[in-house]
């Protein structure tokens, strides 16, 4: 993993490669009162090593997506740290059954889905934990800490904002040369604009993503419209096609988010197809209200 210092006590550690399966970018935030981690999700081998190396007194999770959330079992079990996890995604911590359901469940993939989450990424249920709303002070902790609602790419994903020191760490929030990603049913691209546009009015210095690594000031702005612009980017696209009289299958074959998806392996081709079939309904969802831009004309003005 690398270690990059932000601030003498804002640390950002990113996997060796931020495309290794299952892994994330996460923060150690030390303090006159807590040592924090968030979204320490760095490969089975380097989430260990962050712990014994940070010991955090608490455990942070931006989102359930198990890319982000694996490594909190451990951080109850090897530091005995407090664990935190949005109130609205407890149970998908906690319940394997319920992760399934709410997630392949739906396009008969359960089982294919199940050996990989529990086999390869190490899902076990959470048991000692407790819950984070956007009501949780955060600063017995951190001073400045907050968490902020950004529901969208997941029904209670927060983004946390380190105020003092005008840096947000965002989740997955898109801002990666891949854009927003809106995969299981639970998603919500309503919610995403949402949050966008809720992130995009603070005062930053920096950005550090999760998959996209770290945002100048002077590049925030632009990375915010380019986020909220692959969304657009996409309605059009979709647009286009049902216009020119191709078929759901058609236009699932020419890609949604996935361009190729025929060279992946199984059962990987498969998740690959059941996300895009997922991201096209949320875009049918919104186009089925007027699109995005009717729905969201202070972002998007009609021309
Ligand atoms: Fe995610």
């Amino acid at each position: 993993m690398k270690i990059q210092k932000i601030t003498p006590d804002i640390l950002y550690l990113t996997p060796d490669s931020m495309r290794k399966l299952g892994a994330c970018a996460g923060v150690v935030a030390h303090g006159k009162k807590a040592t924090i981690g968030i979204d320490l999700n760095l490969g089975p081998t380097d989430s260990l090593d962050a712990l014994r190396q940070f010991n955090p007194d608490l455990a942070l999770i931006t989102h359930y997506h198990l890319d982000h959330s694996i490594w909190i079992r451990r951080a109850e079990k090897t530091c005995q740290a407090k664990v935190l996890v949005p109130e609205a995604e407890a149970q998908y911590l906690s319940s394997l059954d319920y992760v399934l359901d709410r997630t392949a469940g739906k396009f008969n993939l359960t089982r294919e889905w199940e050996d990989f989450i529990v086999n390869t990424l190490g899902f076990t249920p959470l048991e000692t934990f407790e819950t984070l709303t956007s009501e949780t002070g955060l600063d017995r902790y951190r001073d400045g800490l907050t968490p902020i609602p950004t529901p969208g790419h997941s029904p209670g994903h927060f983004s946390f904002y380190f105020s003092k020191e005008k840096i947000l760490f965002s989740g997955d929030m898109g801002l990666d040369r891949f854009g927003p990603w809106y995969g299981w049913p639970d998603c919500d691209l309503e919610g995403i604009v949402q949050s966008i546009d809720r992130l995009s009015r603070l005062d930053l210095d920096l950005i550090l993503t999760s998959h996209g690594g770290v945002i100048n000031k002077e590049d925030i702005p632009g990375a915010w419209q380019s986020s909220l612009f692959s969304l657009l980017k996409r309605e059009r696209r979709i647009l286009d096609q049902m216009d020119a009289g191709l078929s759901r299958e058609e236009i699932l074959k020419n890609g949604v988010f996935y361009p190729v998806t025929s060279t992946a392996p199984p059962p990987m081709v498969r998740f690959l197809e059941m996300w895009d079939k997922t991201m096209l309904d949320h875009h049918l969802k919104v186009i089925r209200q007027g699109g995005l831009q009717h729905l969201f004309p202070d972002i998007w003005p009609m021309e």
